[in-house]
């Protein structure tokens, strides 16, 4: 099968892309499928139209792998595609729509407030955030409502750094959400459907040697500890397979997502955000689950893309 893999782009998260494309070609390559790695630009939707690849998979992180709208580009052509429906994706995509989602699902999920750029600009926002912090408590979280890769993301233990924190999740989009810190073990977890219902690979326990898991310590070898399976008692690290899976359901994120939580100190799961294109760098939170699991990284993806061919 010809498979397109498509990469890079314009996001923030270009370079980061790039590497998660690589990593699936090399990955798909090794095991003799004929991968073909696409830097995306405009002149993807006439090749596209042109010469159909049999099937796409994803590395194209951020805006349009993941909002969607490429996904429903492919949708028009009929051309398979690994990962969740347009609609599934555009929902997880928007960290406060899809919080709200799972709040109505009965999930736990960090109490947050969304705002938009225009709140900012008034003159009252300072106050605005004063009682926010003081209604919140702190730490809390800033990030960007849509976006990843921990690009503007901040934790805030001063309300006097909130407008800062603000300031850089703009950067990223018009949006921004300041969400409650929930201390606890920070986890991922990679769910695949391989054809008989979503399955929970190992969790990874994410432990940054610097405190935060921003950019730097996403994607520099060694500046990260993983753990995996995660070190939670046998009862905790099921729920948190089973919360997940949920999430992953309740999203409609079909054959793949990673889901990303933070397990407070009494066992229960948070649900952050689910990921719609996970990352698949060499210092990425999916290939060390498939590792765990003794599952191929190659060998995972030839299966999605089987699967999503049929
Ligand atoms: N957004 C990055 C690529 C991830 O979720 O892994
Ligand atoms: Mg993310």
């Amino acid at each position: 099968a010809r498979v397109l893999i498509l990469a890079g782009g314009l996001s923030y998260e270009r370079d980061v892309s790039l590497r998660s494309g690589r990593r699936i070609a090399d990955a798909l390559g090794e095991l003799g499928v004929h991968a073909e790695l696409a830097d995306v630009d405009a002149s993807l939707l006439s090749s596209l139209a042109k010469d159909p690849p049999e099937a796409v998979v994803f590395a194209l992180h951020g805006a349009p792998g993941e909002d969607g709208s490429l996904r429903g580009v492919l949708e028009l052509l009929g051309v398979p595609y690994v990962g969740p429906s347009a609609t599934s994706a555009r929902r997880a995509w928007d960290k406060p729509g899809a919080k709200t989602l799972l709040r109505e699902a009965g999930l736990a999920t960090p109490d947050w407030i969304a705002l938009p750029r225009e709140t900012f600009s008034d003159l009252g926002a300072a106050a605005l955030l004063d009682r926010i912090a003081q209604r919140m408590g702190l730490p809390l979280v800033v990030k960007p409502s849509q976006g990843g890769s921990g690009l503007g993301v901040q934790r805030v233990t001063d309300a006097a750094d909130l407008p800062a924190a603000m300031m850089a999740a703009f950067a990223y989009g018009d949006v921004a959400l300041i969400e409650r810190f929930v201390p606890g073990v920070d986890v991922a977890v990679s769910i695949v459907d391989l054809g008989e219902g979503p399955v929970a690979l190992p969790a990874v326990e994410i432990a940054p040697k610097g405190g935060e898991y921003d950019y730097v310590a996403r994607y520099n070898a060694g500046a990260t500890t993983w753990h995996c399976p995660a070190r939670l008692s046998d009862e905790v690290a099921a729920r948190v397979a089973e919360v997940a899976v949920a999430a992953h359901t309740a999203l409609n994120l079909g054959d793949l997502s990673r889901v990303d939580l933070m397990v407070a100190e009494d066992g229960t799961p948070w649900f952050l955000e689910a990921n719609v294109a996970p990352g698949m760098t060499e210092t990425s939170l999916l290939p060390h689950a498939a590792r765990a699991a003794g599952i191929g990284l190659g060998q995972l993806l030839a299966s999605l893309v089987e699967r999503a061919i049929k």
